[in-house]
């Protein structure tokens, strides 16, 4: 039934959209950009001040732009090349684009990363339970428009997508209806079937707006078309001089810290790069050589991807054949921040931060976490041109922690044999080498008091048949009481990831479920490598007869033998769920 209305909507929807002559009173962005124009305003007509249908009423971000320019071609038939797509892209987001500061808040959508839920994002009543229920709330946070514009793009999920109207504009509370009569379809008798008008809207909120009102006079006041950042931003905007060496600091979870550099050379035109990235895992020694691409949108937004060398390792955590970058440009273009991500899911990743290799020394930072009170160690300590003549006496790690001599030396890493005297308290120190200095590099601890497992509750995808695996990464953090010595107070302090033994618990739910044996396995880095997905066979049948999934949930187990001798144990909530069968468009840039 919803269906059918809906569909009665589709073709006065060319009029509700704005493509057909109507008044546009709100001041907007005029569009100057030849193949945007030939390309796009056959539909999108182009007044004589420049302004253009829909597309002068829009500011958002590369993905979005992206993905309405997908759908143009794949719904309303426009025909487009690949080298005429990606000028457009950028033309778009350049100049109806959002400014550096717009962005910074929901850059983790275009790093994809991953959370246990996103209600804590989500910063208004108006859009809980509206716009999140298909895609992320970043696809929403990340647009600015007119009032007339929400509307339009409300009637757009409206129209392409039926079943939005039961969350935008409901027509019945949610719970059962009264029973209604069955009668044959048509009088020459056809199926029997429910029939009667639908019921009309009823307000499921308490200032009898609907969810869709709702959120389109949220957005229109909170998320504006023309705002005094992006007025800022647009005079401000600049190709960016990104050529050049850059250090790299890096953590992986579960694989710990991660240092190299990036050498940036020009590309096909000023907004495109061509990179080589070295880098090295702290822990494991493990290096990388890495080769990639990249475009800065809207002056700041690097979107790259890169490639190892061919035949790379089968271990889904590092060396993917592929990963991709998308990095925020500081305004002053001496560092980029972002993550590097790869995986069915983007599960994997790497949180980077660039710094510009200038001619002075840089210190990135050191290979442990912390070092034991009292203890002698050898210390990795990375960064760039580091001084030739580096001697002990140049180091300063703070008081009662001494460098005892230097073992070996490049530019690029210091290893020093670092003594530590005992009884120092508890905290977090910075490594100084001659007044050059990475802040916060390491903790200085005596005992671990307890164990935490990180993240405190994960979700991974069943998969390998048909669907790609969602793996889960954990680790398992130690953590001193600090100088008060007492646990879970202020000055606790994380002394960074331990070598736990990680098992997987019933958690006890379902009686009888035996999740732990079928939902997947955890290794010895604390990676969790979810079952296939499909039904299982051996598993215990449900009620009605078919066999079930792997699918469950349990308790990530992590227990540490510290040196102190005491045992500490800590754990973790997973839920192991079934792939994503029905993919919406992925919106994906760079290409
Ligand atoms: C053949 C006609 C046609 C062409 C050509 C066309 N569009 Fe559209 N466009 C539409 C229609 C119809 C809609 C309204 C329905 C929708 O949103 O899909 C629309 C809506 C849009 C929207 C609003 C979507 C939203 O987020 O609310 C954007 C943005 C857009 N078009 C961009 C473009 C760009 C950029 C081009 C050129 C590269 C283009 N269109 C070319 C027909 C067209
Ligand atoms: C019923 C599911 C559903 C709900 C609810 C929903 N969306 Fe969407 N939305 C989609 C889908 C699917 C797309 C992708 C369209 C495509 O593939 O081109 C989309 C695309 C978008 C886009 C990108 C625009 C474009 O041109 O593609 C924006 C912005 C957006 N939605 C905002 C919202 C807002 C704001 C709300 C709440 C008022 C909302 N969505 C609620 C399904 C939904």
């Amino acid at each position: 039934m919803l269906l059918l209305t809906s569909r009665k909507c589709v073709l006065p929807l060319l009029g509700i959209v704005g493509l057909l002559p109507a008044q546009e009173a709100s001041p907007g962005i005029p569009i100057d950009h030849q193949l945007t124009i030939t390309k796009c305003g056959g539909c999108h007509q182009r007044d004589a001040n420049g302004m253009m249908r829909r597309l002068s009423y829009i500011r958002t971000t590369p993905e979005v732009w992206e993905e309405a320019i997908k759908r143009m071609v794949r719904l309303n038939g426009l025909s487009l090349k690949p080298e005429e797509a990606r000028p457009i892209l950028k033309y778009l987001s350049a100049n109806n684009g959002l400014a550096p500061e717009e962005a910074k808040p929901i850059f983790w959508e275009a790093e994809h990363r991953m959370f246990r839920d996103q209600s804590d994002k989500i910063p208004a009543d108006a859009l809980q339970h509206t716009c999140n229920y298909c895609h992320t709330i970043g696809r929403v946070l990340g647009q600015r428009r007119t009032k007339d514009d929400y509307e339009k793009l409300i009637t757009m999920h409206l129209g392409l997508f039926p079943g939005s109207e039961n969350t935008l504009r409901p027509r019945r509370p949610s719970g059962p209806r009264p029973e209604q009569p069955v009668v044959y379809s048509a009088p020459t008798g056809g199926n029997p079937a429910v029939v009667g008008a639908p019921p009309p809207a009823v307000p499921v909120r308490a200032d009898g707006k609907t969810p869709a009102e709702a959120a389109v006079e949220y957005l229109s006041s909170a998320q504006p078309l023309l705002t005094p950042e992006w007025a800022a931003w647009k005079a401000a905007m600049k190709a960016p001089k990104l050529e050049g060496k850059w250090m790299l600091i890096g953590y992986q979870q579960g694989r710990g810290r991660v240092f190299g550099t990036v050498t940036v050379e020009p590309g096909a035109s000023p907004d495109e790069f061509v990179t080589r990235t070295e880098l090295e895992y702290a822990n494991s020694r493990k290096t990388l050589t890495r080769t990639g691409k990249s475009i800065v949108y809207t002056g700041y937004s690097w979107r790259g991807r890169s490639t190892g060398p061919k035949g790379t390792s089968s271990d889904p955590g590092s060396e993917p054949a592929e990963w991709r970058e998308a990095l925020m440009v500081s305004r002053d273009g001496n560092s980029l921040e972002g993550r590097f991500f790869w995986g069915g899911y983007q599960e994997f990743g790497i949180d980077a931060r660039l710094t510009r290799i200038g001619t002075q020394p840089m210190v990135a930072g050191g290979s442990a976490f912390s070092l034991l009170s009292p203890s002698t160690t050898e210390l990795r300590i990375y960064g760039a041109n580091l001084p030739a003549d580096v001697k002990p006496a140049d180091f300063d790690l703070g008081s009662g922690i001494s460098v005892k001599r230097i073992i070996s030396k490049t530019p690029s890493v210091v290893t020093a044999e670092v003594q530590v005297d005992a009884k120092l308290t508890p905290g977090v120190r910075d490594i100084s080498i001659n007044r050059i200095t990475a802040e916060r590099a390491f903790a200085v601890y005596d005992k671990l008091a307890y164990l935490k497992v990180t993240p405190d509750a994960n979700m991974a995808r069943l998969g390998g048949v048909v669907a790609p695996k969602q793996f889960a990464q954990f680790e398992a953090i130690g953590w001193s009481a600090g100088a008060d010595g007492k646990p879970n107070t202020v000055d606790d302090v994380p002394v960074g990831p331990v070598a736990a033994r990680w098992g997987i618990e019933e958690f006890l739910a379902t009686p009888d479920d035996d999740d732990a044996k079928f939902v997947g396995a955890m290794n010895d880095l604390g990676l969790f490598t979810p079952n296939i997905e499909g039904p299982n066979p051996e598993r215990r049948k449900q009620s009605n007869n078919f066999p079930t999934n792997n699918w469950g949930d349990v308790w990530i187990s992590a227990t540490y033998d510290s040196p102190g001798g005491n045992a500490l144990k800590a754990r973790s909530y997973l839920v192991v769920t079934i792939p994503v069968y029905v993919r919406y468009d992925q919106p994906e840039v760079g290409q």
